[in-house]
């Protein structure tokens, strides 16, 4: 692997307080940068200190989208050490996402390399409030100066990193959901599965709606039949009906979300029985009237879980498990903290304690 060139910052930033930190707000004060050029293949592995990327107007990202990203957390422990939680899964799906989008792939070593270097780096900027975290940003841009439609001969991986305050800072509220019947965000043999930016911007316009209509997420139904659950919001779903928990499957429009394998996992550690398979919204409502959906709830990076108790559907308003969390959504966020804050044993090896000695 390339050895890591690290430039320190001269003027450290101000500090926010814990208390006052939201999403995606504050940035540390370094970034990681690594280049690709036809020729040379992916060089330069370094941290700088943070700052804007200069980029020629004409670059490939800027106009035809040729981007993807990946988002994780590395989390103070107790005794003050810092853990990530499943670096190398969030590193293959970086370059699955690049694959997709006709990036060149990156050394998934490196990528990981670079999670633990940054979090080194910026050690002392990993908050320590219950709940908080760094939230690290890795991102692949075309770069190329160049406005024809093809692959992009040239990109920057960038790695940012960001404190974030608990996502529950006033405990476990259950969100109130709008099903999309117009709008989709994916179709099989598109770029669902993949984490790209352009996923992001198909969102925007239904999710501004449903906040309009005083819903906080939208939840995807498939983009043909308008028929089956996709995502919600930004989070893989899952719902408990009977005895059994479902989720959809990994059909290509959704995203193969790391807190939806973890849960899966779990779940059957526990001994539940998981299904992977598509689940009608008629379904939905049906069990829901019939009192046999207990649970339904997303999963992702920024929330664990998040609960929902409430969904908008064809003018009417369903209550869900009594607007409360359940107790499979509430043992199910207890049991991924304690792995991510290192509370509790782990015995698939999802965490991955910081590497140090990448200081200069
Ligand atoms: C569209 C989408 N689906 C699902 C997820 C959940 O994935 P993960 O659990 O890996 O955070 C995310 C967030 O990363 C997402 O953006």
């Amino acid at each position: 692997m390339l050895p890591i060139d690290i430039t320190r910052t001269t003027s450290p930033k101000p500090r926010v307080s814990e208390e006052a930190l939201g999403f995606g707000q504050v940035f540390t004060d370094h970034m990681f940068l690594m280049d690709y050029d036809d020729g040379d293949g992916w060089h330069s592995p370094r941290i700088v200190p943070y700052q804007p990327l200069a980029m020629d107007p004409a670059s490939a990202v800027l106009h035809y989208a040729q981007a993807v990203f990946d988002g994780l957390k590395a989390y103070r422990g107790q005794d003050g050490s810092l853990r990530l939680f499943r670096p190398g899964d969030h590193a293959a799906r970086l370059n699955r996402s690049c694959a997709g989008l006709c990036i060149p792939p990156l050394d998934e070593a490196m990528i990981e390399a670079s999670f633990h270097a940054l979090v080194d780096t910026d050690r002392d900027w990993v908050p320590s409030r219950p709940g908080t975290s760094l939230y690290l940003r890795p991102a692949v841009i075309a770069t190329e100066r160049f406005l024809g439609v093809r692959p992009a001969k040239a990109y920057t991986y960038f790695l940012i990193a960001s404190p974030v305050g608990s996502y529950y800072a006033e405990g476990i509220d259950p969100v109130s959901i709008l099903v999309a019947e117009r709008h989709v965000r994916a179709v099989e043999g598109g770029l669902g599965a993949f984490k790209a930016g352009a996923n992001y911007a198909a969102s925007l316009y239904a999710a501004e709606e449903a906040k309009q209509e005083g819903f906080s997420q939208v939840l995807w139904l498939d983009g043909v039949q308008h028929r089956y659950l996709d995502e919600v919001g930004t989070m893989n779903i899952m719902l408990r009906i009977g005895d059994e928990v479902i989720t959809p499957p990994l059909s290509g429009t959704i995203l193969a979300g790391i807190t939806r394998d973890t849960a899966i996992t779990l779940l059957k550690d526990w001994g539940i029985a998981v299904s992977e398979r598509p689940i009608a919204i008629d379904d939905v409502v049906a069990a829901n009237r019939n009192g046999t959906l207990t649970e339904m709830w997303g999963t992702g990076t920024a929330a664990v879980v998040s609960p929902v108790g409430e969904l908008g559907y064809k003018s009417e308003h369903l209550t869900i498990a009594n607007g409360q969390i359940g107790p499979l959504t509430r043992r199910l966020f207890d049991a991924i903290t304690g792995l991510q804050y290192g509370t509790a044993p782990d015995p698939h090896g999802w965490v991955k304690p910081v590497r140090a000695g990448f200081r200069s």
